[in-house]
């Protein structure tokens, strides 16, 4: 953890960081997700500096990030023309959408406006769009007056950094950074991306924090799966989302999971894994007991087995693990529910991408 986590950034660090935007630099920042890696997002040498920091294929899109209006009454706020720069063919669903989760975890794809740089869409004639809720992104975002793109501040594939401190080893050596320390990630995992742009109906691209149940009840909009879309697929293969390539948020340890009460199971899967495995268990259930395995030893890690706390330590543990030198890591199979989708989905992906030959698993 940061050891200043607790003190906001001052003013003068945050007019220094709006300084390097406008330059043309690149600058990381917290939010309420996860840390970004921020460029002026109407600078297409700024954009390619992103791509080349992350090692990212500059075919997969960022989100643009914007400023909510300084308004005293959220339920106030005119966000029309906030968009009007970016996206084209608001629906009344989207500023429903907007106004019940903005500034939040929410991203949303909109088709893009002509001037919106192919170079942050990957080529793509829509352009996803967030307003992070996180007090330091906000006063940088407002103090900059305009979009910022960011995505996770991370080398591609990795896990996503939810502390400055993350960045910072995430960056080492490759890259001079300047970094806002916004302390740690309340989230923890990354926006819920919900895809607009076909007009007619939402599509659920990333799971998060904010899941269809609520999106329904909190504005009665109905969120598709992509799968049961009568939309044809038809960029299916496309990385519109990099989360959704199979291998990605990865630790180098390999990571895999297992059944409820199928540990050993599980390690027998992996005849060639060793000796030292840390195997996480849900902290409402009982230890697993001495009874192991003869060529391995075990230290258990207890995680939350609330979806939510989870979901705000995931990727401190993962970094963490990764740090401490063990041969395999397990994690329990989240249980079934839509609460659970976004930890899932990180760790079904971390896992497929796990270990120090992660790249020969992935599809891209
Ligand atoms: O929580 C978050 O969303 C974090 C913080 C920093 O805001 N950002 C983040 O960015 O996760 P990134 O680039 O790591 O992931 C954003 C995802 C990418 O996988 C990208 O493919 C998808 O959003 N995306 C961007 N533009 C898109 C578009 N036009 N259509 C579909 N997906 C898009
Ligand atoms: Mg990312």
């Amino acid at each position: 953890m940061s050891s200043d986590s607790s003190s906001p950034q001052s003013s003068m660090v945050i007019n220094e960081a709006v300084k390097t935007l406008r330059e043309g630099g690149l600058v990381a920042f917290p939010t309420e997700t996860v840390y970004g890696l921020g460029a002026d997002a109407k600078n297409p040498d700024a954009i390619k500096k992103i791509f080349t920091a992350k090692g990212r294929p500059s075919n997969h899109p960022l989100i643009v990030h914007l400023a909510a209006p300084d308004q005293f009454d959220q339920a106030q706020i005119d966000w029309v023309p906030v968009l009007a720069p970016w996206a084209r063919d608001l629906s009344e669903d989207a500023l429903k959408l907007i106004n019940a989760f903005w500034p939040g975890p929410l991203t949303l794809v909109f088709k893009k406006d002509k001037s919106v740089l192919t170079e942050l869409t990957g080529g793509q004639d829509t352009v996803a769009i967030r307003a992070p809720a996180h007090q330091i992104a906000q006063e940088l975002l407002r103090k900059f007056n305009g979009g910022v793109v960011a995505p996770s501040a991370n080398r591609f594939g990795k896990v996503s950094p939810t502390s400055a401190a993350d960045v910072r080893n995430e960056f080492e050596g490759i890259l001079e950074l300047m970094i806002l320390d916004g302390g740690d990630c309340e989230v923890g995992i990354e926006s819920t991306i919900i895809d607009l742009s076909s007009g007619d109906r939402a599509v659920l691209l990333r799971p998060g924090l904010i899941t269809p149940s609520e999106i329904l009840a909190k504005t009665g909009i109905k969120v598709h799966l992509p799968g049961e879309s009568s939309i044809s697929d038809e960029a299916a293969d496309l990385p519109r989302v990099s989360g959704s390539l199979r291998a990605h948020y990865a630790p180098n340890t390999p990571l895999r999971m297992y059944a409820p009460g199928m540990v050993l199971d599980a390690l027998s899967e992996f005849p060639d894994t060793k000796s030292r495995v840390a195997v996480a268990v849900w902290d409402s259930d009982s230890s697993l007991g001495d009874d192991g395995h003869p060529s391995v030893y075990f230290e258990e890690v207890i995680i939350p087995s609330d979806s939510v706390t989870l979901a705000s330590r995931l990727y401190r543990s993962l970094r963490d693990l990764d740090q401490q030198g063990w041969d395999l890591i397990l994690f329990p199979e989240p249980p079934a529910g839509e609460e659970w989708d976004g930890v899932r989905d990180r760790l079904q992906r971390a896992s497929f991408g796990s270990g120090p030959s992660s790249s020969s698993h992935a599809n891209s």
